[in-house]
This record gives C-alpha cells, structure tokens and sequence, in this order.
C-alpha cells in the first residue's frame, strides 16, 4: 500500500496547487477537501459558512477527513482549519506522510488579496486578519512530518522538496 501525502497549513500556503503537483510528479491521486465537501453539497464554501455556519462546516471536514484519510495512494491538501481539531490529524497520521507548508504573513497577504473565496478572511485589514488567525493556530500546526516554507520558492521547486524528503523517508 503507498502512503498518502497530506498537506496541511494555513490558507494561501499553496497546498492545492502544490498538491495537484505532488500527485502529477508521482502518479498519485489528488483529493482537496474543500472541492470534496463543495462537490458533495453543490455549494461553495463562502455560502456553507454563510447559511450552516463554521461549525457546522467544521463537522462536515471532520466527515471528510476521516472518508479520505482511508483511500490509498492519495495526496490530500485540507482547508487550513483542519488542524483546529487534533482527531483530523490522528486520522490522516494512520495512513499519511503529514507535510505542513506555511508562509510569510505577507506573502499570504499578496497571494490572497483579491480572492473571494475564504470567509474568515473577507473584509478590510487582511493582513491583520491573517497574523490574528496565524497565532491562534501556530502551535496547532506543529504536527507534521515534513514542514516547508513556501514564500520564496515555486509551487514546483515546493513539490520537489517534498518529493526528496519523501524518498529519503522510504530508503
Ligand atoms: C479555512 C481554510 C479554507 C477553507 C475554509 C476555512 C480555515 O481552506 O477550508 O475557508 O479555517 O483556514 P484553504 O486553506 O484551502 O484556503
């Protein structure tokens, strides 16, 4: 059975683009958590926030989580709340590499000031918005394997790294 790769890390780090990436590179799957919950209710995630509310969309990932922590040969990039509960985490650990990518607060900043499509980041002061979250959550992301800083580096050269520390795993 081949280990999953999961990526965790806060919003903008790049672990949707890095994952689809990662599973290109190696001939794996690839699974966001996001796209499974919004596929599953025809709804994007702004609007479930907005009509269900965060902890109700918080159950719904835990859901998901655990369905795709089960499949095989799969890079899973989860939304950056995952680690908001350590059970997402104990449950993607049985059967994944766990790979935290971060960024500079600014550089999350850049990345995401014209999208629309993170509620807790909507509205005026982004970046304040960004560095409040990044604090509550900093310890919470000391849970992975691997960590990579993705600031100053291409969403390839990113993929790449994970792809030696993967190998260098399993040697
Ligand atoms: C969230 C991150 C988002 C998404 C939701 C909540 C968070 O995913 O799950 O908006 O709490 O950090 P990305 O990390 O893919 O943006």
């Amino acid at each position: 059975m081949k280990k999953n790769i999961a990526l965790i890390g806060f919003m903008g780090a790049g672990k949707t683009l890095i994952g689809q990436i990662l599973a290109q590179r190696l001939q794996m799957d690839f699974l966001d958590t996001d796209t499974v919950i919004e596929k599953e209710l025809q709804t994007p995630v702004p609007q479930i926030f907005a009509e269900k509310g965060e902890p109700w969309f918080r159950q719904k990932e835990k859901e998901t989580v655990r369905k795709l922590a089960t499949l095989e040969n799969s890079v899973i990039a989860t939304g950056g709340g995952v680690v908001l509960d350590p059970e997402n985490i104990g449950a993607l650990r049985e059967n994944a590499l766990i790979v935290c990518l971060s960024a500079r607060p600014e550089v999350i900043c850049e990345r995401l000031k014209k999208d629309t499509g993170r509620p807790l980041l909507a509205g005026e002061d982004l970046l304040i918005k960004i560095n409040t979250i990044l604090a509550e959550r900093r310890e919470k992301y000391r849970c992975a394997d691997f960590y990579l800083d993705t600031s100053g580096v291409t969403p390839q050269e990113a993929a790449e790294e994970i792809i030696r520390f993967r190998q260098g795993r399993s040697s």
